[in-house]
């Protein structure tokens, strides 16, 4: 008799591996778990027997399991509120006006060095916890909007907090390099800075996954973003950038010359920039939320990414200034509806895509050997979770074969 912790049954199951029925579909499945991986997934017919007296089973009737959602891109730790520059970019000033008078990412800044740790650790609670309820079992957080080394660390230490209060997998990136603070005139003396003091030693307190840029004409340029990178790669740190978003520089590029992780917004890349990509394996982050709030009209070249199959991953960006959305569901709708992604494609990118996006192997599919991390949804097809918005069909929810509570 084969030895499982517990096993799912009458599951329709999405797999969301390659090459396989739409979504990897399995109908009649089942899953068995061990040791918070999946040990066993197929026809529920070609189960092997198991002890039912050791082994918790979990009738789902017909429920559909999908891999648990991955939330790749996120500034979710962050003090205070921009629902000031909202009103004011209604009344028609624009995103770079506004952070060129020393509102937008500065004015989060402000917030954040003078918000303690307690204080940004309770307001990012509610936050992992919405995108939980959601169904995401594991999440990136940046840091960005301290500029100081106090403050890096302490939105980084937050982030790591999180993680141990909850069971959800949390990956942290560096992104001292998203503005120009106050204290630097000059964004050469800021990288010198972020490269021999600030980066090495986060690094060296454990603090960093990977490193962030703003690579754009408001933030920082191609050259200084590949010295960032540089010394991320002496560090043996893996890449990303925030890149043509506002127009096209070359961070994907730049990107793709260090294989990074991935480029991510991408309204404004071009077909030289999706073959460099092509050809590093650097996915593609595609961030709806922040198109919508900035009411932006280039649509990232989603046909080319298509055509040189680059994947394509989908997240929230969750952040005060251009995406104060919590909401991974409502990205895939956004998804669909802006960019004109498949349903399938939208879940995709919120699963084996977005595990890729942050150099996860096995995480984003389900199958065996795979972490057990998957949620069970009351629904009757998996394009559901980008159609419907506002009905939870999440009703159970498993982190390395265990359920959580929600
Ligand atoms: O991902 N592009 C830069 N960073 C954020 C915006 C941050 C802010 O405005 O606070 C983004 O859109
Ligand atoms: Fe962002």
């Amino acid at each position: 008799m084969t030895d499982f912790d517990a096993v799912w049954i009458n599951a329709r199951i999405a797999t969301m591996q390659a090459d396989q029925a739409p979504y990897g579909a399995i109908e009649q499945g089942a899953l068995a778990t061990k040791d918070g991986r999946i040990a066993w997934l197929g026809p529920q017919a070609e189960l092997p027997a198991f002890d039912a007296t050791r082994t918790q089973v979990h009738d789902v009737q017909g429920q559909w399991l999908l891999p648990g959602l991955i939330d790749c891109h996120t500034h979710l730790v962050y003090g205070g509120s921009r629902a000031n520059e909202f009103e004011m970019r209604l009344q028609g000033a624009d995103y770079q006006a506004i952070a060129k008078a020393g509102g937008g990412i500065r004015s989060t800044v402000k917030a954040t060095r003078e918000a303690s740790a307690e204080e940004l650790l309770e307001l990012a609670k509610a936050r992992v916890r919405a995108l939980m309820q959601q169904g995401v079992t594991r999440l990136e957080i940046k840091s960005g909007y301290g500029l100081d080394l106090a403050t890096e660390r302490k939105m980084l230490q937050v982030a790591r907090q999180l993680s141990e209060l909850y069971p959800v997998h949390i990956h942290t990136t560096f992104l001292g390099a998203h503005a120009l603070p106050p204290e630097f005139d000059d964004a050469d003396a800021y990288i010198d800075y972020l490269c021999q003091t600030m980066l090495p030693t986060l690094h060296q307190e454990g603090l960093v996954d990977a490193v962030d840029v703003f690579c754009e004409g408001i933030g920082f340029s191609v050259a200084q973003s590949k010295r960032l990178f540089q010394c991320a790669q002496q560090l043996g740190l893996p890449v990303k950038a925030h890149a043509e978003q506002l127009s096209n520089l070359g961070g994907s590029a730049l990107v793709a010359e260090f294989a990074g992780l991935s480029a991510d917004h991408i309204e404004f890349l071009d077909e030289a920039g999706v073959q460099a990509m092509a050809k590093a394996g650097t996915v593609a982050v595609l961030l709806p939320g922040a198109y919508y709030f900035l009411k932006e009209t280039q649509l990232p070249p989603v046909e080319l990414l298509r055509q040189y199959q680059v994947p394509m991953a989908v997240a929230t960006d969750l952040n005060p200034g251009t995406s104060p959305l919590c909401n991974l569901p409502l990205m895939l709708n956004m998804a669909c509806t802006f960019f004109a992604l498949t349903p399938e494609e939208a879940l995709l990118g919120v699963t084996r895509h977005a595990a890729r996006a942050l150099g996860v192997a096995d995480s984003g599919t389900l199958a065996v050997g795979q972490q057990a991390d998957f949620g069970c949804y009351a629904m009757a097809q998996p394009a559901e979770l980008a159609y419907q918005q506002g009905v939870n069909p999440l009703t159970q929810l498993v982190i390395a074969g265990r359920a959580v509570q929600l």
